[in-house]
């Protein structure tokens, strides 16, 4: 077992740096700088809502940009005015809806990231009036419901360019009462007739579609996705991208890319359903929304390969405002109108992720225990790594292997220098990078080193970078 032999046989210099007794091999994390997987995609760099309802739009552009920001979604969510509450109370409601997810999707084609609708929203849950209220399919009739994804494909068509566009069937509904309050059959009956009216309409050709978009995580006892799944092969109507949510928190095991990744595969198996691309359009619980959750994220979510969009735990005007709670303002973020824009405990993470790290994506493997994942690049300057201990404390290491890769030989020192992103919350300014936490040398033994990271607040995030010489 070469990784054990490295880390108890690997030197450090500098008194931080000796292995305590109560780290072990589940507490440590692999980067590998000689096998890199082609450029940073910034698969996690997107959020739900987070944009204000205007085009142009009063964040500045620099604010998406330098974070990588790849995609975004709305549907006017949680508009109350009259005219904005969605095809459930009125045409002119549903106008007011889509208004705002227009300007959401002019917005992000500005910035070049794909958008995602939220078509719920856009047919109004929020103003549906529960389970005494009028779902689509109600009685076996989905007559007003035909009409309204007539209207929306026609809107969608004439106001969009569709190959940036996903659209999201159903959100959430197992997540009763608020998205849905009737039988999953009644939502499978709604999802294959969607995809049908949609894959039946040639104008819409480019337009990707998503779903099942289901709140609970995938697995063999989740009901939701096993009514629908067969039913969804059967009827050939798979989505473009599978879509779910993982928004159950640290203490849920369900709820982290590596046993979806699993669970999910399993299900398809089962189902013999294709392999599409996993869009987990939202992720994070609101416990998460610090900078060793952010981190942790972006490290699971680029392992596995799935796309994300980082979940919104804000309402009112600050759903549609702040970036899912990586922006706040220096005076009062719930002045929707006010543009005095600040980085919010995760921005820096963000913007370290989506401007510094260039270069490749090298390989890294989590720690064992789940708590710890890194996500590393090598640029032609640096090699740079954010580390993440998912919302907990305790001793990690991380060992970097393969630094011949990047020009050392056995012995030579590497001078790492070690950031910490230390905001605990999305409300409070913080600075736009990284506090410098120093420089710590260490030998190079049998191709690696091993950097140790003493996590003793829960919610503090890590950047390490050393030159690469050559
Ligand atoms: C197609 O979907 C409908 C639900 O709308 C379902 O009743 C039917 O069984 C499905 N067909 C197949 C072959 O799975
Ligand atoms: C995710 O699951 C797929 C399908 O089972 C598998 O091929 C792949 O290796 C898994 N990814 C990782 C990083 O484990
Ligand atoms: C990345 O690391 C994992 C875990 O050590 C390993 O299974 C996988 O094969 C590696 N990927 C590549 C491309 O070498
Ligand atoms: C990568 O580095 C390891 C040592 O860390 C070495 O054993 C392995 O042969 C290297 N692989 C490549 C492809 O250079
Ligand atoms: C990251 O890049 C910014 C400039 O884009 C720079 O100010 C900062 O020092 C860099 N490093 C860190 C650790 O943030
Ligand atoms: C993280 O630490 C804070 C402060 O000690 C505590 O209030 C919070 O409950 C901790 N979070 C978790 C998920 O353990």
């Amino acid at each position: 077992m070469k990784s054990l032999r490295t880390l108890l046989i690997a030197a450090c210099i500098g008194p931080a740096l000796a292995l305590t007794s109560r780290q072990t091999t589940s507490q440590t994390a692999f980067v590998d700088l000689n096998t890199t997987l082609g450029k940073p995609e910034h698969l996690a760099s997107g959020w739900i809502y987070g944009i204000p309802d205007n085009f142009p739009n009063q964040i500045p552009s620099s604010w998406y940009t330098d974070v990588g920001f790849r995609w975004g979604k709305g549907g006017g969510a949680q508009l109350g005015s009259t005219g904005q509450r969605g095809w459930v109370v009125s045409l002119d409601d549903y106008k007011g809806r889509f208004a705002s997810t227009l300007a959401n999707y002019k917005t992000c084609r500005a910035l070049g990231a794909d958008f995602h609708i939220y078509v719920h929203d856009l047919w109004g849950t929020d103003h549906a009036g529960g389970k005494n209220g009028k779902w689509p399919g109600d009685g076996g009739d989905f007559s007003d419901y035909d009409k309204f994804v007539r209207q929306l494909m026609a809107d969608v068509a004439a106001n969009m360019d569709l190959r940036y566009v996903t659209w999201d069937i159903w959100n959430e509904p197992d997540i009763q009462p608020y998205f849905w309050v009737r039988s999953a059959q009644q939502w499978v009956d709604l999802y294959v007739r969607t995809h049908k009216a949609i894959r039946s309409n040639r104008a819409l050709d480019a337009m990707k579609i998503s779903g099942p978009a289901i709140g609970f995580a995938p697995g063999p006892s989740n009901s939701f996705w096993t009514t629908w799944l067969p039913q969804a092969v059967g009827n050939n109507t798979i989505p473009d991208f599978y879509t779910l949510h993982l928004l159950g928190g640290i203490n849920d095991v369900t709820y982290d890319p590596a046993y979806t990744n699993t669970s999910l595969a399993s299900l398809l198996k089962k189902y013999n359903a294709p392999a599409r691309q996993v869009f987990v359009n939202e992720y994070a619980a609101a416990e998460e929304m610090v900078p060793s959750g952010y981190i942790w994220w972006i490290a699971r979510l680029e392992r596995y390969g799935m796309f994300g969009m980082l979940a919104n735990w804000l309402g009112g005007t600050q759903l549609h405002d702040l970036f899912g709670g990586l922006l706040t303002k220096e005076k009062n973020p719930a002045a929707y109108a006010a543009t005095d824009y600040a980085p919010a405990a995760g921005y820096p993470v963000y913007r370290y992720y989506g401007t510094n790290m260039t270069g490749q994506r090298a390989n890294t493997t989590g720690s064992a225990d789940r708590w710890l994942d890194v996500y590393a690049t090598v640029g032609a300057d640096r090699v740079r790594m954010l580390a993440g201990v998912r919302v907990h404390t305790g001793t990690y290491s991380i060992v970097v292997r393969g630094l011949g890769a990047v020009g050392y030989a056995s012995g030579a020192v590497v001078g790492v220098d070690a950031y910490s992103f230390d905001g605990a919350s999305t409300k409070a300014v913080v600075g736009m990078v990284g506090t410098s936490r120093g420089k710590t040398s260490y030998s190079v033994v049998n191709d690696a080193i091993t950097i140790v990271v003493h996590q003793t607040a829960n919610h503090t995030g890590w950047a390490f970078e050393f030159d690469v010489k050559r």
